[in-house]
């Protein structure tokens, strides 16, 4: 059994990941500011688990993270935390800096020195995984994909916060020895995902009979991967990854966006076909372009397949269709979303409990 401080868990990514380590007999302290796009109803699963730990807090505070490194003796830190919608980066890039930036330099501050204290035998074993985007790339033409060595050009603030967390991560390595570990993955969807992103929004104002947005000419292309195939890689590279790699994750399911679109709507339109008999996709509206919109992710995970055997095991078109069935089967987790209520069960600062 492993000890993990998970941060970001109560997000998306992180709490697919935690309630899939707890499952598996990993014991999880999950330290989660619960901004906006934390949400306990994600962790419901684990509430009151023996083998999970909430801490609420920010990554930001290094005395927190020595202390919870610490008393946890914890053997890996994985890092999800981070604010990560590109249109909220261009409307208050400040808060990307913060969490992203001077929040992953405190933790990584407080790993660092958690590791360097460590008998031998067990720092050998540390990892301090970062988890981070392929969008650090920026933009591609019709052809070609990133690879690890793709130099970095990051367009958004969100991808600039992101890039300049990844460079820390790789100082950290470079200047104090510390065993780091980055990810960088596309597009993820799924369950739990905050419904401001394009699927889980799209499915929601779908089933509601309300106009859907589609920025600009709707031709821009993610490379989209299912959650639980992201899950595993980050699992994966934890358990075998070279220290001091970086592995690209991608799901080689490039769409362009109004095909993800439609292909909602037509499920949507089969599991519950529309009062007015209108096809969903009368819906669409095309909106003025997302500033500095980047034309295409396309990610070659040929390192991650060839050097630890991972590969994505949910297509395309299994996975939407499983997303949409769950986003149907759990409207009262997003009636809390979409009414704030999620947001009431905050527990204090700072406080830890098995919840
Ligand atoms: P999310 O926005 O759903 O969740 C982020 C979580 O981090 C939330 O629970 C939030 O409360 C927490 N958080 C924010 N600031 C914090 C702070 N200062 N201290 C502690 N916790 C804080 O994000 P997500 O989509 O789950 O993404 C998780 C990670 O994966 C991010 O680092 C993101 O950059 C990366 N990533 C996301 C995608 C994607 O498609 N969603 C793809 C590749 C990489
Ligand atoms: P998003 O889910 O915000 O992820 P990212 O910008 O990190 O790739 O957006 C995915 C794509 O969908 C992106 O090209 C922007 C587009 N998009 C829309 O067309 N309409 C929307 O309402 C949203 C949220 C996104």
């Amino acid at each position: 059994m492993k000890t993990l401080l998970v941060t970001g868990g109560a997000g998306f990514i992180g709490g697919n990941f935690v309630l899939e380590a707890v499952a598996r007999g990993d014991r999880v302290v999950n330290l989660d500011k619960l901004t906006y796009a934390g949400n306990l109803d994600t962790l419901a699963a684990v509430r009151g688990h023996a083998n999970h730990v909430f801490v609420q807090g920010d990554i930001g505070d290094r005395a927190l993270c020595a202390r919870l490194l610490a008393e946890h003796a914890v053997d890996a830190v994985v890092n999800f935390a981070a604010e990560s919608h590109v249109d909220r980066s261009i409307d208050g890039p400040a808060a990307f800096i913060e969490t992203n930036v001077a929040g992953t330099l405190a933790l990584l501050e407080a790993a660092r020195d958690y590791w360097k204290a460590l008998p031998l035998a067990r720092q050998d074993g540390f990892r301090f995984l970062h988890v981070s985007t392929d969008e650090v790339y920026g933009s591609l033409g019709p052809v070609g994909r990133f690879t690890e060595t793709t130099p970095y050009a990051p367009n958004s603030p969100y991808s600039a916060s992101k890039a300049a967390s990844d460079h820390l991560v790789r100082a950290f390595h470079h200047t104090w020895g510390l065993p780091v570990l980055t990810t960088n993955c596309s597009n993820n969807y799924g369950p739990y995902q905050f419904p401001e992103k394009l699927i889980p929004l799209t499915l929601q104002k779908a089933l509601h009979g309300e106009p859907l947005p589609v920025y600009g000419d709707g031709r821009n292309v993610r490379d989209w991967l299912y959650v639980g195939d992201h899950c595993a890689a980050i699992r994966r590279v934890l358990e075998a990854g070279r220290v001091g790699e970086t592995y690209n994750v991608g799901g080689d399911a490039e769409r362009e966006n109004l095909h993800v679109v439609r292909t909602i709507c037509a499920l949507l339109d089969a599991r519950r076909p529309p009062a007015d008999g209108r096809p969903r996709e009368s819906l669409i509206r095309f909106v003025k372009d997302r500033p500095g919109h980047d034309r295409r992710y396309a990610i070659d995970a040929g390192k991650i397949r060839r050097e630890l055997g991972w590969t994505p095991a949910v297509g395309f078109e299994e996975g939407i269709g499983r997303t949409v069935d769950w986003y149907l089967d759990h409207q009262p987790w997003v009636a809390r979303v979409l009414d704030g209520s999620y947001r009431l069960e905050r527990i204090g600062q700072g406080a830890e409990v098995g919840a």
